[in-house]
């Protein structure tokens, strides 16, 4: 099964991926690893792990349904069964999304469907709550909106910061999305009818 990711930044859950991988644990290969951001760190994660790393810079389309023309193109050419989300900053259009459904997944940083969109550790804590977390989702055209199918959950300390809290949900996405990625490429997880199911049960 063939994997491409897609990132923007640091590529901590790329990394998190190309370790199972590299203990035949994914249940795939990823097979290409493609940046908007010239500079991601992630890019040097995939070079040091032999996988082919495209960038791809959104700068230099002038819209937004030019750049997710192109990104289809480079992302067919690899032939994925999967397409992951690792920290992929963009807006994705209907087009992009409709491409992939049910073959894209993407890891946010909260508790859906609590806290859409960014700032999620700093909202939650000034809302005072007690658990915060992070979710794995198929992506659909609601941003942050598709089917949940993991979610791992942190209790919030006392003395919790935004930066303490960012990295105890970080830690645990390390864990839940190469599982995630692991059991939709061995056909456990799947999209259906707008929905999710595992081990065909709708989650
Ligand atoms: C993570 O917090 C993820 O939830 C969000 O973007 C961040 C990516 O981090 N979608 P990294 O680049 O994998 O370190």
């Amino acid at each position: 099964r063939r994997v491409v990711v897609l990132i923007s930044g640091n590529g901590s859950n790329l990394q998190a991926l190309i370790d199972e991988q590299a203990h035949d644990r994914l249940g795939g290969d990823i097979v290409a690893v493609i940046s908007n951001e010239p500079d991601a760190y992630g890019l040097h994660r995939a070079h040091e792990a032999g996988i082919e790393a495209v960038v791809l810079p959104h700068r230099e389309y002038d819209s937004r349904d030019a750049y997710d023309g192109a990104l289809i193109k480079v992302i067919e050419r690899h032939e994925p069964d999967l397409i992951v989300l690792a920290g992929f900053m963009r807006i994705l259009t209907p087009r992009f999304v409709q491409r992939f459904l049910g073959r894209m997944l993407n890891v946010h940083p909260s508790l859906l469907p609590a806290y859409q969109g960014l700032n999620t550790h700093a909202r939650a804590l000034a809302d005072g709550v007690a658990e915060h977390g992070c979710s794995v989702h198929f992506v659909t055209e609601e941003l942050d909106g598709g089917p949940v199918v993991l979610q791992a959950v942190v209790e919030v300390s006392e003395d919790e910061t935004e930066e303490s809290l960012k990295a105890k949900v970080h830690a645990r996405e390390h864990l839940i999305y190469p599982i995630a990625v692991k059991w939709c490429l061995e056909g456990r997880l799947k999209f259906a009818n707008g929905g999710a199911t595992f081990d065909g049960v709708a989650l």
